[in-house]
């Protein structure tokens, strides 16, 4: 047997051999307070569609809770991939208002990102389709439409993506039914069963808290483990609410994966923080437990800001009951991959992200000043270049922001180069706590296109803490933005040129403000061509390069904030 056959084979036969478990009927008589089953939410299978609608399921035993769901499933299914495969999936959408789904943490083409502007409308349809090549690891997906995120995220549209790969085979990391995914979000008691989704001003200002943490969907749950060494993947796909976890005895355990998969070494901890769109995947060893004994995953306080359910709300998580003897026959490997850490002498630009808060009704949550235009693009970055980005929360939120397109390296908290366990290894979400400035490094090596920067509170972020990145790629001609706008900007003429070059755009109504700015490959302004206000009609004009060195610059045309580009490629 192959190996690849020997990895498909073991994800669908043995990989969560516990989702045969899903509902049972089954009294915990350790913990009579906790009731409920670890569920699982079932794996996609190759072929089958996500459906979108609006549905009822079993939360609360005995009750039902309405759902926006992915084949009427609450979580979304897992879906399981190796690395080196064609991932496609048709989407449907028979929900009322449109979605996309965004693929958290994986890397893959613009058009495929689910970003908001490339909405499903309700009863539509669209397949998703990228090759896999990145690192195996826990990643996750989950909709991303326009003002509409976090609603359609609390009523259930998430779930687990999981890359495996060969690297990790030869480990021994515990496997098949010791290798255990857990989703953790909270919702509130009040609204019980339902997941009433109405944010007040205060929701918005610190997200949408709740007080019960469900685990894969399950209230007061409880998962029965052999005494033996166990992986769980966490996801923390809350909205608004950051956990400290630690197990209430405040045993050790290991942290063996970051968002983007594993780590170079474990780090032995007994707590450690993850914000909403983080995942940590973690070793647990109960051989030391007695069968009958129980020790219980719980989020440990903190001193958070909130109002009902404050950040920081300690939280009985999921209780684990030592019931047997059996083995998974994993191990705790002393070197688990090989990173390459950045060289901070390579960094070629540093950008600042400030994160403030206005206390105005609407858009209080912004960056640079700025809140989310789907429209207009906020930075353009180069590709293959290593950049530092500072992002400075002038707040007392917590922001865990996230950036999609590529894996980056945690640099510094408050200029502390010296960082906790969970901030070593590849991340794509990073938690900048309260009035904290962290740096990152960031080099997007994959795909050009438009995406996305934002908070992953998600209240934030559809309040608008989020902007549009481009990443271009300058040995690519001839890639317009294109976007609405009641304007045309055409390719200059000839391109790439030396040293004149001709450059004609058509109004086709009088425009407010148009503005035609020079910019280099860095994005610093270099040259302003016109500003004001223009009638409708044909224009041109010839841009002279002399006074400046052979390269590729961008012309930014702005008519009343929509923004197009082209790229001036000029040869000397
Ligand atoms: Cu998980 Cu843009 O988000
Ligand atoms: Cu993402
Ligand atoms: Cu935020």
């Amino acid at each position: 047997m192959k190996r690849r056959d020997f990895i498909i084979k073991s994800a669908s036969a043995g990989f969560f051999l516990s989702a045969s478990r899903i509902f049972p009927a089954m009294t915990n008589t350790q913990n009579p307070q906790v009731v409920n089953a670890l569920r699982f939410p079932p794996v996609l299978q190759p072929g089958e569609n996500l459906v979108l609608r609006t549905t009822n399921v079993e939360v609360w035993p005995g009750t039902t809770t309405e759902v926006i769901a992915l084949n009427n499933s609450y979580p979304s299914p897992t879906i399981i991939v190796n690395r080196g495969d064609n991932f496609s999936v048709n989407f449907e959408n028979q929900h009322s208002e449109e979605a996309t789904i965004h693929w958290h943490g994986l890397l893959v083409p613009e058009m495929m990102d689910g970003h908001p502007k490339d909405a499903v409308m309700p009863g539509g349809s669209y397949t998703y389709t990228f090759p896999v090549y990145q690192r195996a690891g826990t990643y996750f997906y989950h909709s991303h439409a326009h003002n509409l995120t976090a609603k359609h995220v609390y009523k259930g549209f998430a779930g687990f993506f999981i890359v495996k790969d060969e690297d990790e085979i030869p480990l021994g990391l515990p496997s098949g039914e010791f290798d255990v995914p857990l989703l953790i979000q909270d919702r509130r008691s009040v609204n019980q069963p339902q997941f009433t989704y109405q944010p007040n001003m205060m929701d918005v200002m610190i997200g949408y808290l709740g007080n019960l943490p469900l685990v894969n969907g399950t209230p007061d749950a409880f998962f029965d483990v052999q005494k033996t060494l166990y992986r769980f993947r966490i996801l923390n796909g809350s909205n608004a609410r950051v956990y400290k976890l630690g197990l209430s005895d405040n045993r050790n355990f290991w942290l063996i994966a970051t968002d983007s998969g594993l780590k170079d070494h474990p780090a032995q901890i007994n707590n450690f923080f993850l914000a909403p769109g983080e995942r940590a995947d973690i070793l647990i060893d109960f051989s030391n437990y007695t069968v009958g004994e129980s020790v219980v995953l719980k989020s440990l306080p903190f001193s958070g800001t909130g109002g009902t359910y404050p950040q920081g709300l300690e939280m009985n998580v999921l209780t684990f009951n030592i019931i047997g003897n059996g083995n998974s026959n994993g191990v705790v490997p002393d070197n688990l991959s090989t990173i390459e850490y950045y060289d901070i002498n390579d960094i070629r630009r540093t950008r600042n992200f400030t994160l403030t808060r206005i206390m105005t009704g609407s858009n209080m949550h912004r960056i640079n000043g700025l809140t989310f235009d789907i429209n207009r693009i906020d930075e353009i970055i180069i590709k293959d270049e290593l950049e530092e980005w500072k992002f400075i929360n002038n707040t007392n939120e917590y922001h865990p922001i996230h950036i999609h397109g590529v894996m980056f390296q945690v640099y510094s908290r408050n200029g502390n180069t010296s960082l906790p366990p969970n901030d070593k290894g590849w991340k794509d979400t990073v938690l900048v706590n309260p009035n904290e400035t962290v740096s990152v490094l960031v080099k997007f090596v994959d795909y050009s296109g438009t995406y996305l920067l934002h908070c992953h509170n998600l209240e934030h972020e559809d309040d608008g803490m989020m902007i549009n990145i481009r990443i271009d790629n300058p040995t690519d001609v001839n890639d317009e933005i294109t976007s609405p706008g009641n304007f045309e900007l055409y390719q200059n003429y000839p391109n790439p040129f030396n040293p004149t070059t001709k450059i004609s755009y058509r109004l086709n109504t009088s425009s407010g403000k148009v503005s035609l700015s020079i910019y280099d490959v860095n994005g610093t302004l270099i040259e302003k061509i016109f500003e004001g206000q223009q009638s409708a009609g044909e224009y041109s004009f010839v841009w002279n390069a002399s006074d400046y060195s052979s390269g590729t610059y961008f012309l930014k045309m702005n008519v009343d904030g929509i923004f197009k580009t082209i790229k001036l490629i000029y040869l000397k």
